[in-house]
């Protein structure tokens, strides 16, 4: 009830102009996202790979609605992978495609998936598709499909909270696309959700199984998950499917169980941050919050100490 009402807020103008100007919450924000410029993005991945981690940023941006906003975003972008590279942090990006137009003109977000990939590639470095509402699973998948026919630094997300994962996951494994696996972060209807926490669970593992069964040459999985039962069970999966530990790694969100992403680090697996950062933190924020309800107590907490 209370994670479908904070979804809800999620997509509301009025309750984002609130809260992105109530100090409390802007406080609250920083246990979750690296700081609002590109200079505190790279300060933060520097730690973190100081730290024995790897790092995925995301410039925080969702639902853009003009060509001016995609150019925003384009640009800090393209200048991200430069100054990243000529920082000597390591770093991949992930982007939304509804951040680069895909809510109102599919082919400028295809150029501008083009145009990010191709300024990541000269950068050394990667490119990974977020996925958001179901009303995008599809073209997300097809964009990542054509763009991945150009560019080898190309990746996608999964959601184990679909019933169709587990066709994609099948068909993208055989091909050869790198894949992200999370249980979903969005309000899906039952018709195309499991519900359950349960159900998305088992079928998580499920995925995980069947990705390392189909995997082809280039195939590379990441199980983006805080949940130790997944953990465990993808490492039970590799270990059956004899899947080297260069053909997968964990990813974790800033901020959240930092003591699984040490112990993960600790044992020598991949653990890679995702850091996310910018001043559009507000939907994402909610997202956090939706997942973990207890979140707000620390957010209370914050507000009261302002
Ligand atoms: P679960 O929610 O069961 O959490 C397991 C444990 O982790 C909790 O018991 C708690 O201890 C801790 N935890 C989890 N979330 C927390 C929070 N917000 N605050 C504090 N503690 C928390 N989704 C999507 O739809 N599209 C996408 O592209 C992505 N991308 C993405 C990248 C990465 C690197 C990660 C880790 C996750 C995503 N997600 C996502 C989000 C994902 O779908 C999912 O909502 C979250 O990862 C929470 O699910 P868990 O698997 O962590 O399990």
């Amino acid at each position: 009830m209370l994670r479908r009402l904070i979804l809800a807020l999620s997509r509301s103008g009025a309750a984002q102009r609130v809260a992105t100007h109530f100090p409390g919450f802007r406080g609250f924000s920083r246990r979750f996202v690296a700081g609002e410029t590109q200079s505190d993005a790279i300060a933060a991945v520097r730690r973190i790979n100081d730290d024995g981690y790897e790092a995925t940023v995301s410039f925080l941006g969702e639902d853009a609605s003009t060509p001016d906003e995609v150019d925003r975003d384009v640009t800090e972008l393209t200048s991200f992978a430069t100054a990243a590279r000529n920082a000597g942090v390591r770093s991949h990006m992930s982007v939304k495609l509804t951040q680069l137009g895909l809510g109102f003109d599919h082919s400028l977000a295809e150029r501008c998936l083009d145009t990010v990939a191709a300024h990541a590639a000269d950068a050394g470095t990667f490119v990974r598709i977020d996925m958001e509402d179901s009303r995008y699973t599809v073209v997300t998948l097809e964009i990542a499909r054509a763009a991945r026919r150009t560019h080898d630094n190309i990746g996608v997300v999964i959601q184990a909270y679909l019933r169709r994962s587990a066709d994609d996951i099948a068909s993208l494994a055989a091909e050869g696309m790198p894949v992200r696996l999370v249980k979903g972060a969005y309000r899906e209807p039952p018709d195309i959700a499991f519900q359950s926490k349960r159900e998305v669970e088992d079928n998580f593992l499920q995925l995980v199984d069947l990705y390392f069964e189909r995997a082809s040459p280039g195939a590379r999985l990441a199980v983006a998950t805080h949940d130790p039962r997944m953990v465990r069970g993808a490492l039970a999966s590799a270990r059956r499917h004899g899947v080297p530990r260069n053909r997968f790694e964990f990813q974790m969100l800033y901020g959240i169980r930092p003591g699984l992403q040490r112990a993960l680090r600790d044992r020598s697996y991949t653990t890679r941050i995702y850091v996310p950062y910018g001043s559009h933190w507000y939907p994402y924020l909610m997202r956090r919050l939706a997942e973990r309800p207890a979140n707000l107590w620390f957010f209370l907490q914050n507000a009261f100490r302002r």
